[in-house]
């Protein structure tokens, strides 16, 4: 297959595949940078993005503001020829705040899911830095296009479309997940944003539909670049690589993964996510941690409610503490047998698209 480079506005990656951006820890420069020199789009997640700063207890959005600098000027040093976005949830408390600072520091893409991401125009005004709303239908496609288009005279400079078999926190019921209903699957979702989004395309100005959730071989690359994608996230997959951010006992835990070891949860955040059912899953299945050192973090959160607080358990995971960590993985986990280097893995992915 000819392989074609992924364009979002004025930047182009020579290889399409995004690499989705994983909070918490996981996807920081040295992941972003690592895909970012091979070809592809790195990203850095911007949740809680400043755990490691001695302060981030104390003051978090201080932290998370510094560190934010840090990682995209690292990011940027260490590939200065390379594509790098960050992710932001639409659901944190200081998001205008992040959002802001990364705009400041020239982050090329902003990729900004968990809600629609509504006044993100009014932050890149004046700016070169792209914006991509992450949406699960092509209901909410329509809404968030027509809603910057109305208020903002402003069109998505892409789309991700992730679908059911995502890591992350996802954009469907639990019911959905669980019935694995025809309409909740990648394929189907992805022709009905192209159909949705067609009428505001204008000369010279289409939206891209970068597909996401379960991709793991140049096969699956393939087939979503066949149905109108004109290019791929992927995220689980990159987790098992030498330059993921996370520690290595948080990488071993995604190699070898038995299909009865995944899980779908509701998270405390209030939507449904796919984990690895760990300790402290299985844990959490009776009992309840109660919140101990709030960090004011979610806008959609109740600390006095919630059953354990989703930041702490994912910085635990972060810190490579398996029995209080929440590990968040897409179904494609399963798949993976090793670890390897970025520039391997790319390799090996469009090697095998450019044979198909
Ligand atoms: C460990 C982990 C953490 C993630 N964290 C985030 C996040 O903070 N924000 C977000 O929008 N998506 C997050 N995602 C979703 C990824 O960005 C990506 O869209 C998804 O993993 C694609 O599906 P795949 O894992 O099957 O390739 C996360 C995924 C994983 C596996």
């Amino acid at each position: 297959m000819f392989l074609l480079p992924l364009q979002i506005g004025s930047l182009t990656a020579s290889v399409p595949i995004v690499q989705g951006g994983m909070g918490v820890g996981v996807s920081l420069s040295n992941l972003a940078s690592a895909v970012a020199n091979a070809g592809g789009i790195g990203v850095i997640s911007g949740t809680h993005i400043g755990f490691r700063e001695p302060d981030f207890y104390q003051n978090p959005t201080k932290a998370n503001i510094r560190a934010l600098k840090k990682e995209i000027q690292k990011a940027k040093m260490q590939s200065p020829q390379g594509v790098i976005g960050i992710n932001f949830l639409t659901a944190f408390n200081h998001y205008a705040d992040l959002v802001k600072v990364a705009v400041e520091e020239k982050i090329d893409i902003i990729f900004s899911g968990a809600g629609l991401p509504v006044d993100l125009p009014a932050f890149v005004k004046g700016s070169a830095t792209k914006i991509v709303p992450i949406i699960s239908s092509a209901k909410a496609a329509v809404v968030i296009t027509k809603l910057w288009q109305r208020r903002y005279d402003y069109l998505p400079d892409a789309l991700v479309v992730e679908g059911p078999e995502a890591g992350g926190h996802l954009g469907f019921t639990f019911d959905q997940l669980r019935k694995k209903q025809e309409n909740t699957n990648l394929s189907v979702i992805l022709q009905e944003v192209k159909k949705a989004i067609h009428p505001f395309e204008i000369e010279g100005k289409k939206i891209p539909l970068i597909a996401a959730g379960g991709i793991f071989t140049g096969e699956d690359i393939q087939k979503y670049l066949k149905l109108g994608a004109s290019g791929v996230q992927m995220g689980t997959r990159f987790i098992a690589t030498e330059e993921c951010d996370a520690p290595f006992s948080f990488k071993e835990q995604y190699i070898n993964v038995s299909s009865n070891n995944l899980k779908l949860i509701q998270s405390p955040v209030g939507l449904p996510g796919r984990v690895l059912y760990t300790p402290f899953i299985k844990k959490m299945e009776n009992e309840k941690v109660p919140v101990q050192r709030c960090l004011g973090c979610l806008k959609t959160c109740q600390p006095q409610e919630t059953p354990y607080c989703i930041s702490e358990a994912l910085i635990q995971a972060a810190r490579g503490n398996v029995m209080k960590g929440l590990f968040f993985a897409g179904s494609s986990v399963c798949r993976i047998k090793k670890m390897m280097t970025v520039k391997e893995l790319i390799k090996e992915l469009v090697d095998s698209l450019n044979q198909s």
